[in-house]
């Protein structure tokens, strides 16, 4: 199939790699020219493992342009991926999607014989796409939708650093499509890069739209949750949060997924889905009590991690935050857990020392000159009494071992032990003392 994806950002440049590297030509098409001559030059536009080697491998089968209009009329699917930001009011503003779907709807106008199904991936609110998307998209065509105008909402669950993966291995589909025919088409486009065959759930827009914001919210409950029992495990003596979640987790009904204590969750999706939620409920006069406790316990758990720092900082003050970026894999640092501990840290007048293999030249936008910026792991211990590991790199792994005088909180529990003379380790939900069971023969 002939397709164009207008947007080739974070998921964007992804996305069209796995669709050429499936057998479909595809355009992409940004507003960006630097991007559009990256992808033409073969090079990866944006930082995520496996994309150079997927856009190598696919070739002559992926180009772009910045003109929209003819890669809209060489193909007969397009793909929506442009940013959607949060406004004031937390939900998601379709200023990008509608100038985007305004263009392609306006190259459509012109050719009246041309079938073309535009689908929606970006995350945008519930009744967007049968609203003001559709509307733009008709009025700029000068058609209503029908036989040979239609329109979808299909988002992707990925994480970034594994986005590949999580495209070509996803647990289902969605497919929000008005005309189930069009929908049909989508979903074969879909499976077409799936190798494992996912369920695809063919659902109404809104529902869609719904669904998609729910899953990520009831994720983002998960990992608040876990949190929760750390809080209360720390208070408890001889408790450990990560032994309850894992024992919990086992129950079928509640899976381990994502049901660890330590670190909150960051990045671009989760913090703003779950507050978008809450914005969404409130417009119709409700509440989403869920969502609401579920942000509130992330945030409370940033500064909950920087107050057990503090309490374990010598005559110094010294600490030093490892990790800047939300995961790891990504430079990406938007609300991540060690700027969030890090400007915790400075606020109650610490010294703090940050690294990130990845993520320094963006976090240095937020954290500017408050902060020390070490080069590498060594020189960001040094002299530090107190060390957060906040994004489980695995050039972490060594840090509890590393000889000196200072305690390391291991949000991930990613350090090798033991741990050397003289660190004292110690993790989020873990009452001391902890009350070890001896392993039966
Ligand atoms: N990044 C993620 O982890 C993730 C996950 C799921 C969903 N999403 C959603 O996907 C959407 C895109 O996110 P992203 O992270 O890829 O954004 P991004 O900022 O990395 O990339 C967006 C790209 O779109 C281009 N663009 C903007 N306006 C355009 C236009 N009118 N025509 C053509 N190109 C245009 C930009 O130049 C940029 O290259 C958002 O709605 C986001 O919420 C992102």
């Amino acid at each position: 199939v002939q397709l164009s994806v207008v947007g080739l950002g974070k998921l964007g440049a992804p996305l069209a790699a796995v669709l050429a590297s499936a057998g479909h030509d595809v355009i992409g098409v940004d507003t960006a020219a630097r991007v559009v001559s990256d992808v033409n030059a073969g090079t990866a536009p944006v930082v995520e493992p496996g994309l150079q080697a997927l856009m190598t491998s696919a070739g002559g089968r992926l180009r772009a342009t910045t003109d929209l209009a003819t890669a809209i009329l060489a193909t007969e699917m397009t793909f929506v991926i442009v940013p959607t930001p949060s406004g004031a009011d937390g939900t998601f503003r379709l200023d990008y999607m509608l100038q985007a779907v305004t263009a392609i709807g306006g190259a459509l106008g012109g050719a009246a014989d041309h079938r073309h199904l535009v689908v929606i991936t970006s995350t945008v609110m519930p009744g967007s796409t049968e609203g003001p998307i559709r509307a733009a998209l008709e009025d700029a065509a000068g058609r209503p939708l029908g036989d040979d105008l239609a329109l979808c909402y299909s988002p992707e669950f990925i994480a970034l650093g594994s986005v590949i993966r999580d495209m070509t291995h996803p647990d289902l589909f969605l497919v929000g499509a008005a005309q189930r025919a069009w929908g049909e088409r989508l979903a074969a486009v879909l499976l077409s890069f799936a190798p494992e065959r996912p369920p695809v759930v063919h659902l109404s827009p809104v529902d869609a739209e719904m669904a998609k914001l729910a899953v990520n919210t009831f994720v983002t409950t998960k990992i608040s949750y876990a949190n929760m029992l750390a809080e209360i495990c720390e208070g408890l003596p001889g408790a450990d949060a990560e032994k309850v979640a894992a024992a919990v987790g086992l129950d079928t009904r509640i899976g381990p997924k994502y049901l660890r204590p330590g670190a909150p969750y960051g990045g671009p999706c989760f913090p703003r889905d779950n507050v978008a939620l809450s914005s969404l409920a409130r417009s119709l006069g409700g509440t989403a009590d869920v969502a609401e406790a579920t942000d509130r316990i992330n945030r409370r758990q940033a500064s909950r991690l920087a107050k057990v720092a503090v309490t374990h900082l010598g005559p110094n003050r010294t600490a030093a935050v490892l990790g800047l970026t939300y995961k790891p894999g990504t430079p990406v640092v938007e609300e991540a857990a060690g700027i969030a501990v890090a400007a915790a840290l400075l606020d109650a007048g610490v010294s703090v020392t940050v690294h990130d293999p990845l993520g320094m030249n963006a976090a240095r936008l937020i954290l500017g000159n408050g902060v020390r910026w070490a080069d590498d792991v060594a020189e960001a211990l040094d002299g530090a009494e107190v060390a957060v590991v906040t994004t489980p790199w695995p050039d972490y792994a060594g840090v509890a071992a590393t000889p000196g005088s200072r305690t390391v909180i291991d949000c991930w529990r990613c350090c090798t032990e033991p741990a050397a003379a003289g660190v004292t380790l110690i993790f989020p939900g873990r009452a001391t003392p902890t009350l070890e069971v001896a392993p039966t023969a």
